[in-house]
C-alpha cells in the first residue's frame, strides 16, 4: 500500500475528528476513493521487518518506532527523544540508517525493515559489530547501544569508517549520555578491520 497525503490532509483529518476510513485496496481496510485516512481509525499495514512479513493495524499517525516496540513487540530499537536528535531509534530501511521515531509505519511498507534483533547472522552468533561492541566497552548504561550499532553498521557499510575523525563526524547523530564515544570508535575500527569493510 502507498499511500500519499500531504501534512495539510493529515491537519484536515485531525479537525474533522474521527470519522470514515478511507485507503483504498492494498493492504488497507475499508476504502472510500479520494479522501484522506483518518487519524484515530486504524489502517493495515504490512511490514517486512528482519525477513519476515508483519501484518499490523495501526493509527495512520503511527511512527515505524512506535509500530516496532507496541505493536510487533520488537523492543531493541531505543525511544530516547521521539524528536529526531538522539539515533537511539535508528534501524536499516532499505539499507540505509533512518531514524524510526521520524518514519511513518505506512512509509515504511514495502521496504526491508533491519532492527537490532535482526542483524546477527544466526542466533549463536553475533554480528561482527555488535562483538566488536562487547570487546571495546563501547557502552555502559546500553540504552543508546542498539542505535549506535545500527549507525555503525552503516558507516562501515558506506566507507566512512576510515579514520577517528570521518567515524565521530558519521556517528554524530547517535547521542550516549554515558559519553562512551572513545570505545565506540574503537568498535568501529575493530569491527572494520574484522571485516574488511563490508
Ligand atoms: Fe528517534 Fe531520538 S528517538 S532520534
Ligand atoms: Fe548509556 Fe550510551 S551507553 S547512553
Amino acid at each position: 500500500m502507498n499511500i500519499t497525503f500531504t501534512r495539510r490532509d493529515l491537519i484536515a483529518g485531525t479537525a474533522a475528528g474521527v470519522g470514515t476510513v478511507s485507503l483504498i485496496g492494498g493492504s488497507a481496510g475499508a476504502a472510500e476513493v479520494g479522501s484522506a485516512p483518518s487519524p484515530g481509525v486504524p489502517i493495515h499495514t504490512v511490514l517486512r521487518i528482519n525477513g519476515r512479513e508483519h501484518r499490523v493495524s495501526h493509527d495512520i499517525r503511527a511512527s515505524l518506532l512506535d509500530t516496532l516496540r507496541e505493536h510487533i513487540g520488537l523492543t531493541g530499537t531505543k525511544k530516547g527523544c521521539d524528536h529526531g536528535q538522539c539515533g537511539a531509534c535508528t534501524v536499516h530501511i532499505d539499507g540505509k540508517p533512518k531514524l524510526s521515531c521520524l518514519t511513518l509505519t505506512v512509509a515504511a511498507e514495502g521496504a526491508n525493515v533491519v532492527t537490532i534483533e535482526g542483524l546477527a547472522p544466526s542466533p549463536t552468533q553475533l554480528h561482527p559489530m555488535q562483538q566488536a561492541f562487547i570487546d571495546c566497552d563501547g557502552f555502559q548504561c546500553g540504552y543508546c547501544t542498539p542505535g549506535q550499532i545500527m549507525s555503525a553498521v552503516a558507516c562501515v557499510k558506506e566507507g566512512f569508517a576510515d579514520d577517528a575523525g570521518t567515524i565521530r563526524e558519521f556517528m554524530s547523530g547517535n547521542l550516549c549520555r554515558c559519553a562512551a564515544y572513545p570505545n565506540i570508535v574503537k568498535a568501529i575500527e575493530q569491527a572494520k578491520s574484522s571485516t574488511g569493510g563490508a
